[in-house]
């Protein structure tokens, strides 16, 4: 059958074995974006055929049903046992007692990222924790100080090791090492590149610090090998898995990764701004106790950014000043966790729990493939009608890349494109001036999204094409 066809593109729908999986989701429909107030209709949480074209996982994901059932019971449970809800476990809710909402969701955390239970933590958010983690893992010495990250790395990333530098008494200027890609046509960096950029500032360098996967390109780097790498030359390694956590199966546990941290707002679908996860190879999380010479215990532990969360739970309340961290990322979280955002990552993680990362890595290939199909028939279609309108910017080797494709478009049809999109209900994400990020989802797309954004996307480009012919600049 032609693969570019409504037909095909639910055929293969009806086969896949995780289809199910969509249905656990509130997707938005066209109206509901298009509508100024909130006013939901109850037949939306049971389905709508006239759903959205939602594609922006990679920004945020869409909402668990699960979400809002969990919530009415946290607002129930503080509604009716005010503090209390703290230590009493209550029948007929799906969610722990507050004092344990962190531990309860690590066993499942920490499957999705690949490791073990006593590396994951889940607290604050993405860029605070990358600050905790560098404020331990960033020791610098007269010989050790430089940071290698990369050139476009997330601002937000770029600014914490820059602060964290000047924290430290070190000139961004001599100590930050920005990998550049080494062609100027496209972001791509190979990984011998990277590699010897490494090798290059090696007796020098303290940390690497690099994303999983890279927000702008999409390019999913071997975290195994470059981890294994750095360490060779006696380098610490921090990786930022925001596009990662809940994309790609990782074994950070196995692959030696020192620190970890990631949101969970993106294909981990726990709503804007939610809190975040951190991982902490076991290695650096032991604690040991000692006697000391008054006979109190001592602990011996990594130093850190500590607060009353990471100390142990017969500690926190005796109130005698002593830290008393937890084994393993535990001893890393701070303050008491927010119930409210770790009532949406339980949602999130009962739906995860349906299916493992492998099978959800099976399906992404299969769907990033058809997109990228889809997208190369468009380029060809008319005698090449679009072929000089877009280009892929993510790497065509599966295994570099995770659910999304990032398109580079030919200057000035952004804005034209974006509104069409957005006119036919089609969702994702722009990157100024001249890149649309398309990410399809495993758990909750289809290979019938895809195919519905590439037609609109014809049509866009069309309609962008035109006004930009009308405006004579074409
Ligand atoms: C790669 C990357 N790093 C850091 C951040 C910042 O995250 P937060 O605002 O949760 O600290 C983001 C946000 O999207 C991101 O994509």
């Amino acid at each position: 059958m032609e693969i570019f066809t409504a037909e095909y593109a639910k055929q293969q729908d009806e086969q896949c074995s995780l289809r199910h999986l969509r249905d656990q989701f509130v997707i938005p429909t066209k109206g509901d974006l298009k509508r100024t107030t909130l006013a939901v209709k109850e037949s939306k949480l049971d389905g709508d055929d006239d759903l959205s074209t939602y594609l922006c996982g990679n920004s945020l994901g869409v909402q668990p049903k699960l979400t809002r059932k969990y919530f009415e019971q946290y607002l129930n449970t503080w509604a009716t046992k005010g503090v209390y809800g703290h230590f009493t476990p209550i029948e007929d809710s799906n969610l722990a007692q507050w004092l344990n909402v962190d531990e309860d969701l690590i066993p499942d955390m920490a499957k999705v990222i690949g490791a073990k239970n006593s590396e994951v933590a889940v607290m604050q958010s993405l860029t605070a924790n990358l600050h905790v983690m560098m404020s331990s893992f960033y020791t610098p010495t007269k010989d050790r100080f430089k940071i290698i990250l990369e050139s476009k790395a997330f601002p937000s990333d770029h600014f914490a090791v820059e602060s964290q530098l000047r924290l430290h008494g070190q000139d961004p200027v001599n100590a930050m090492v920005l990998i550049e890609p080494p062609s100027e046509d496209s972001p791509y960096l190979p990984i011998e590149h990277i590699l010897s950029i490494i090798d290059q500032h090696a007796p020098e360098t303290a940390l690497l610090l690099l994303p999983g996967i890279q927000f702008y390109s999409g390019q999913y780097f071997d975290m195994k090998r470059i981890t294994a790498h750095a360490h060779s030359k006696g380098i610490i390694v921090g990786w930022d898995l925001a596009h990662a956590a809940g994309n790609v199966p990782m074994d950070l546990h196995g692959w030696d990764v020192d620190f970890a941290c990631w949101c969970t707002y993106k294909y981990l679908n726990c709503g804007p701004g939610s809190i975040g996860g951190c991982f902490v190879h076991e290695k650096h999380g032991q604690v040991t106790e000692k006697t000391g010479a008054n006979g109190e215990p001592e602990f011996e532990y990594r130093n850190r950014l500590a607060g009353w969360w990471g100390s142990s739970k017969d500690s926190r309340f005796v109130m005698n000043n002593k830290f008393h961290p937890m084994p393993g990322a535990l001893g890393y979280q701070i303050s008491n966790t927010s119930t409210a955002d770790t009532t949406a990552v339980r949602a999130s993680l009962d739906v995860y729990k349906q299916t493992t990362m492998s099978q959800l890595r099976e399906k992404s290939l299969k769907l990033t493939k058809y997109l990228e199909d889809l997208l190369d028939l468009l380029a060809k279609e008319n005698n090449g009608e679009f072929a000089n309108d877009f280009k892929i910017i993510t790497p065509r080797n599966p295994e570099e890349r995770g659910a999304q494709l990032s398109v580079l478009l030919s200057p000035g049809l952004l804005d034209s494109i974006m509104h069409t999109l957005e006119e036919e209900g089609v969702v994702l994400d722009e990157r100024k001036p001249d890149v649309i990020r398309v990410a399809p989802a495993p758990l909750y797309n289809n290979h019938s999204d895809v195919y519905k954004f590439t037609t609109v996307f014809r049509q866009a480009l069309r309609t962008a094409k035109t006004s930009k012919g009308n405006n004579g600049h074409a």
